[in-house]
């Protein structure tokens, strides 16, 4: 792992304080660096003294081994197949809470009291209106564009509305975070059903006070001003499980972008208008379209599984079987049980059973049998089920991502604020030059 000359080692030291130590020999020499243990017993070798002390970097390309923060938000252990909020069990939170809450939970670190959930509930109410102006920008895209760029654009540009909360200057920034967090929990919804019935050329739909969060975002994007859409329970509930389930999920490339930005002191408008560029890439958030569309083709080649999944096993990236594997999860993703069970109630409910469900399961049930999947650990992830469901409700394929930027709002404000609250510097890697040897410059006319 190490190059020549570089030989690394763990020692346990039993001092009298129980501190744990790391030792390099790197050329001869050995360095001491400290060891952490996260709440969890996760260990990480504090190398920040590293350059300073030798010249050597790490290599670590894809970060799999990099520990870019310490965190209190989200805890996963993705070879035994855990994932907690703030402590709290995602399963438990699935089946007793609800995403309003969790979001709380997550950007406060506690769960709410009764009053604490009403003001907060009433803030991201109050704040669904959008600024007679935004009416404007919206009508300057074509509506051919993807609802991806156009949310990251109107997040960004929200900050303008605000100014005193988009200042750069951490301190006023903070000092106004309670506020601007119930705005963007509350106008990426609007945002979002926005950029629905704008590409339908319909007008927009204003929330609801007596409508829950997720109730609210489909009658937003579903109703007419001559015919109400009600969500059923069964509906709302779903997608609340889909919303909470998206809430915070450690250092994945999009909140890791949300922290990069936020180290450089920019606003937390404009930083999570980057994380959703971050997110809509197909390996990100945007693999839960690609789900559906991998379905879909199955189905109309006549599969129904066996011979994707054949082919899914070339290496060929553009062959992969889309929702399967994670850079995290050794085990199964949490998420995908939950959803997957949520997906087949929702299922039983319906007249007409959806076909996609039948090959998705028989994809998995294939994947669970085979030695490829199985010696690589590749399981469902939450973005297998997630596609499938929001299909089921009528949510168009260009919109799932942009329901799961609804879902990681909180997340990504609470990993601004850690940044914003913190003492870390900015954000900024180093890099291992393969390039060219310093050389003479070539005029034109002697080039070959
Ligand atoms: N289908 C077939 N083979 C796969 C797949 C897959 N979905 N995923 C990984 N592999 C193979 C890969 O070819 C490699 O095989 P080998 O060792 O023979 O070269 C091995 O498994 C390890 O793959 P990797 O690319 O090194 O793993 P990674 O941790 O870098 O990638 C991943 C994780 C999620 C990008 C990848 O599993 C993938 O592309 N999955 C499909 C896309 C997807 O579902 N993405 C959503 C991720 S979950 C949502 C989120 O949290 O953002």
């Amino acid at each position: 792992m190490f190059s020549k000359g570089v030989r690394a080692e763990l020692k346990d030291y039993q001092s009298s304080i129980m501190s744990e130590t790391a030792s390099f020999t790197i050329d001869g020499t050995v360095y001491d660096y400290p060891v952490i243990t996260g709440t969890e017993g996760e260990k990480s070798i504090d190398i920040r003294r590293l350059r300073g002390d030798t010249g050597y970097i790490t290599y670590d390309d894809g970060y799999a081994n990099t520990g870019s923060c310490t965190s209190s938000i989200t805890f996963i252990d993705g070879e035994k197949g855990i994932l907690r909020y703030r402590g709290y069990d995602i399963e438990e939170l699935a089946e007793k809470s609800e995403f309003i809450e969790v979001a709380y939970l997550i950007i406060y670190g506690e769960l709410p009291d009764r009053d604490q959930l009403v003001s907060f509930r009433n803030l991201i109410l109050g704040n669904a209106a959008i600024h007679q102006s935004m009416f404007h920008s919206f009508a300057g895209f074509p509506a051919s564009s993807h609802p991806m760029a156009i949310l990251s654009a109107m997040l960004n540009s929200l900050g303008c509305y605000y100014p005193h909360m988009a200042t750069n200057n951490r301190e006023q920034d903070l000092e106004h975070l309670d506020i601007a967090a119930t705005i963007l929990i509350s106008k990426v919804r609007a945002l979002a059903a926005m950029t629905y019935r704008m590409k339908l050329g319909r007008p927009f739909i204003y929330p609801k006070g007596q409508l829950s969060y997720c109730s609210n975002l489909l009658h937003m994007m579903f109703s007419e001003p001559y015919a109400d859409y009600t969500a059923r329970s069964r509906v709302d509930r779903a997608l609340n499980l889909i919303l909470l389930l998206h809430a915070d999920h450690e250092q994945n490339c999009s909140t890791s972008t949300v922290r990069m930005v936020a180290s450089g002191g920019a606003n937390l408008f404009a930083s999570v208008a980057a994380g959703v560029c971050a997110l809509w890439g197909p390996a990100h958030g945007g693999a839960n379209m690609a789900v559906i569309e991998m379905l879909e083709a199955i189905h109309n080649d006549g599969d129904d599984g066996t011979r994707f999944v054949e082919a899914a096993k070339s290496g060929d990236r553009s062959k992969r079987l889309m929702g399967f594997g994670h850079r995290v999860y050794k085990n199964y993703d949490p998420r995908a049980k939950i959803l997957k069970e949520a997906s087949k109630k929702l299922f039983s409910s319906m007249r007409k059973p959806d076909p996609v469900l039948a090959i998705a399961l028989k994809l998995e049930e294939v994947a669970a049998s085979d030695e490829y999947f199985i010696e690589r650990k590749l399981y469902p992830n939450v973005d297998f089920y997630s596609g499938i469901i929001m299909r089921s409700i009528g949510i168009p394929m260009e919109f799932f991502t942009v329901l799961f930027s609804i879902g990681r709002m909180p997340g990504w404000i609470a990993n601004w604020k850690e940044v914003a609250t913190g003492k870390s510097p900015i954000h900024r890697p180093r890099q291992v030059y393969i390039g060219s040897a310093r050389r003479k410059f070539v005029p034109i006319e002697q080039r070959g």
